[in-house]
């Protein structure tokens, strides 16, 4: 007797759970009405913290020297404040960071003293740093309110609105954390309701600045989340989505495209990408109308949304590849952009726009040596599957000549290249018009979010050369980052264009591994720049 087999049961299609959807961290609050604030006074003496507020931050300078939030929190403390300057002779050092309890008076506020070197030397850099020491004391005293003078000390190149800017900003970034993806959310608790300090002169200065750099901070915050997120949620589907939202909340206008609409215009490059993913590739377009006259040309920006890069057939060793979901990290960062600068309400046109793919091998992936046809027409022989970014960027840089833009800049974690020649310090910088680079790079300096040029010089673009194709997708080892953008810029003959490679600075490695929320803070710095006051 012949047993017949059993059948197997036919077994459920395993649906592997993805993790729960990022809930956006809870921005700190910022209030501003001096003399009747909550957390901040106004007096005849300056600004001191009101009942009720739970910390005050205030400045110490070297050498014992009190700033005059200080002198009014020593008067407060009965002497406590300057008698920590002088126990601590590091105390008023820049990096130096103190708390003194006031014992002198019940339900008073605890101080932390943050050190600032020598006032007449202050600095932007400086005061960006004590600020985010404030916070880490902040943090472990857990507090509802607190109130914060740092801002009044004000570096000789910069005002009051720009000062309390760049505070409002780093306060915002020092409050980020990202646990949408833990089971227990350790880090619940909201921040605490934070007021800078003012006088009466300085209020209205200081309430605009603290505006700017809230929007620039929640903008990061976005950009963070976004590139944090893992490459099973934040799919090219997920960004549409994202993009979706931030139409809906700030009414702008937006278009996605699916493949059919991207194959009917031709970008056969970007399709090649994304081919070999289940997710399928998309063109997202979000739209912001914030000039007088609706006509007026845009400001472009393009951002890499590659939600996760393998490498494709030409793979990518298996070390570390974790770290390739950050490569939507441009994406996420002109994302962020759009939400501060719809936040700030600018006065200008701003579009824009993200090629999205998940870069995959499969038995239909791009082959080494695969030609496709771009929507420029121009033909491009793919010679590594790992170089995909400018392979999508191409075409979305096409597709925006039909916007006639005043200036386009693409962001891109494009080239590892990009790390080797500056590291983690500097976004690679690339355009051959001069002021537009000069722009970006003022704007990187004044944000405190640097970029360095580089080279774009005709030479390079030799190493583009291709025996079958108008061009090869990459330029052999020398110089990657430059073959990289001469790629891009054989692409963008139309209008005013430069490149970042932000390869470096956009997530950190290591222990603190995690997304920088960078270039939003120079991009933000350059669309306030251009925009009509
Ligand atoms: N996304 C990577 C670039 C990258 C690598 C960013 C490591 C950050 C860290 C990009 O798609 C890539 O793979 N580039 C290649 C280009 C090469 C094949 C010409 C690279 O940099 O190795
Ligand atoms: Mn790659
Ligand atoms: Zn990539």
């Amino acid at each position: 007797m012949t047993a017949t087999p059993a059948t197997p049961k036919a077994k459920k299609p395993s649906s592997p759970r993805a993790a729960k959807k990022a809930a956006p961290t809870p921005p700190p609050m910022f209030s501003f009405k001096a003399g009747t604030g909550a957390v901040a006074k106004v007096t005849a003496g300056g600004p001191v913290p009101a009942k009720g507020c739970d910390v005050a931050a205030v400045a110490v300078y070297k050498n014992g020297e009190l700033s005059a939030a200080a002198k009014r929190a020593d008067i407060d403390t009965e002497g406590l404040v300057a008698n920590a300057c002088k126990a601590d002779k590091n105390l008023g050092n820049s990096g130096s960071c103190r708390v003194v309890f006031n014992t002198a008076k019940a339900g008073a506020p605890v101080y932390v003293l943050v050190g600032l070197d020598e006032a007449d030397k202050l600095s932007i850099k400086s005061l960006r740093k004590a600020t985010g020491l404030a916070c880490d004391a902040v943090k472990g005293l857990k507090p509802a309110k607190v109130f914060f003078a740092l801002n009044q000390e004000v570096p000789k190149k910069s005002t009051d609105k720009e000062t309390a800017a760049l505070c409002a900003r780093t306060i915002t970034e020092s409050f980020y954390s990202f646990s949408a993806c833990k089971k227990q959310d350790d880090d619940a608790a909201a921040p605490p309701a934070f007021e800078l300090a003012c006088t009466k002169s300085t209020l209205a200065a200081v309430e605009k600045g603290a505006a700017i750099g809230h929007a620039i901070g929640n903008g990061m915050q976005l950009t963070k989340d976004l590139g944090n997120l893992p490459g099973n949620i934040c799919t090219p589907n997920y960004l549409a989505e994202t993009a979706k939202a931030l139409a809906k909340q700030y009414k702008l206008g937006v278009e996605v495209l699916d493949h059919k609409k991207m194959e009917a215009l031709g970008m056969f490059s970007l399709l090649s990408v994304g081919k070999a993913s289940s997710e399928p590739p998309k063109l997202i377009v979000l739209k912001y109308n914030g000039a007088k006259d609706s006509k007026e040309a845009p400001v472009v920006l393009v951002g890499k949304g590659i939600t996760f890069d393998t490498g494709g057939i030409s793979l990518k060793p298996g070390e570390g590849m974790d770290e390739m979901k950050y490569d939507m990290c441009g994406a996420a960062s002109v994302l962020g952009t759009m939400k501060a600068a719809a936040e700030m309400k600018l006065a200008l046109n701003l579009i824009v726009v993200v090629p999205t793919a998940e870069n995959m091998p499969a038995g239909n992936a791009s082959k080494p040596g695969d030609v496709v046809v771009s929507m420029s027409g121009q033909t491009i022989e793919i010679l590594n599957t790992d170089a995909e970014g400018r392979l999508i960027l191409c075409d979305a840089l096409t597709y925006v000549e039909r916007f006639n833009p005043a200036a386009v800049v693409d962001v891109a974690t494009l080239t590892g290249a990009c790390i080797v020649a500056l590291g983690h310090v500097n976004t690679g910088l690339f355009s051959p018009d001069d002021d537009l680079a000069n722009e970006l790079f003022n704007a990187g300096q004044n944000a405190l979010d640097t970029a360095w040029r580089m080279p774009l010089d005709e030479e390079y673009h030799e190493q583009l050369k291709s025996n079958f194709a108008d061009m090869a997708n990459i330029g052999g080892p020398p110089a990657g980052s430059v073959t990289a953008a001469c790629f891009l810029q054989k692409y963008t003959k139309a209008y005013s264009w430069a490149h970042l490679d932000i390869a470096g600075t956009a997530w950190h490695s290591g222990k603190a591994k995690g997304a920088s929320g960078r270039p939003v803070p120079m991009l933000a710095e350059f669309v306030m720049k251009r925009a009509k006051a």
